[in-house]
């Protein structure tokens, strides 16, 4: 069955949804987008990603059409017209159709909003199931402005096809000798019992996911740090994770075909993974 999108004041079938080809997010990736989760049909930290949303629309000075409230009854309904139980909805507002193309922008444009869902086919309903992957290490092309959720990916495209190329799950980018982030995710590692993210710049986006692990850290009495990470120090990490809304928190064992830490899935993700199954069964009654 084909799926409900949302396109500009419509619902529509998915297959039946088009932009201009004048539309700027198309032309210039000129457009913002969360991906946000719903477990048993709930949505999993909204103001979270609406407030990052907000912010990345800010940032670019495209005009945010809708308030929170309407946003949420938006979100609501594509989940209802949707099939799953457990979803993952798009976001995206480009800053609308200008004709013809050039890069500067008149400041009446309307923004072009479309949200779409999938089933989201959890690997398992058990962040504590979640299976280990490997990474590789690669220099980061992307442009200097991360902290924004913004379509243009063409950089991550690159470096997810390095990543594929190179027999590994995931790619870890490396910015001046620093850790920066996953190619879709946030770096987290473990040191002596230490939990350690590279602190919040113009590289990295805030992730929705990453602030959690803050949440759970200050409740369990976990201790975390957040600073710059060199390279040689994620080398010599005892756990590596990565975050996402999608992949929760994601458990690296092998790093550039080296074993991190003794090579199996470390405590302290063990415990964190646990934590989180904890919140989501408090939550959604899933997980546990
Ligand atoms: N990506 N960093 C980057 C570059 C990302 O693209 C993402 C998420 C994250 C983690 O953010 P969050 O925890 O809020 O999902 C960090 C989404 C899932 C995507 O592009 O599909």
């Amino acid at each position: 069955m084909t799926s409900t999108v949302y396109l500009n004041g419509e619902w529509l079938p998915a297959d039946q949804a088009a932009v201009s080809v004048f539309d700027r997010g198309f032309l210039f990736g000129d457009a913002v987008y969360e991906v946000i989760i719903a477990y048993n049909r709930q949505l999993f930290r909204l103001e979270q990603h609406l407030a990052r949303l907000t912010r990345s629309l800010s940032e670019t000075g495209i005009q945010n059409p809708f308030g929170i409230h309407e946003w949420r009854f938006l979100i609501e309904r594509l989940i209802e017209l949707n099939e799953g139980d457990n979803q993952s909805v798009y976001l995206q507002v480009s800053r609308g159709v200008s004709q013809p193309r050039r890069h500067n922008y008149p400041l009446n444009l309307t923004p072009t909003v479309f949200l779409s869902s999938n089933p989201l086919l959890l690997k398992s309903q058990r962040s504590s199931q979640i299976k280990a992957c490997s990474a590789v290490t690669l220099e980061d092309i992307r442009w200097s402005r991360g902290d924004i959720k913004s379509t243009s990916l063409l950089g991550s495209v690159l470096l997810k096809k390095q990543v594929f190329e190179s027999g590994a799950d995931e790619g870890i980018l490396i910015r001046d000798g620093w850790v920066a982030e996953g190619t879709a995710s946030n770096v987290f590692l473990v040191k002596e019992s230490k939990i350690i993210t590279p602190k919040i710049s113009d590289w990295i986006l805030t992730g929705v996911t990453r602030d959690f692990i803050f949440e759970l850290c200050f409740r369990y009495g976990l201790v975390i740090e957040e600073r710059d990470v060199s390279l040689p120090e994620l080398v010599d990490a005892d756990e590596i994770w990565l975050t996402s809304t999608t992949a929760e928190i994601r458990p690296v064992t092998e790093l550039n075909a080296c074993p991190v830490g003794t090579g199996n899935i470390g405590p302290l993700w063990k415990k964190m993974a646990a934590y989180y199954d904890r919140h989501k069964a408090e939550l959604f009654s899933c997980g546990s």
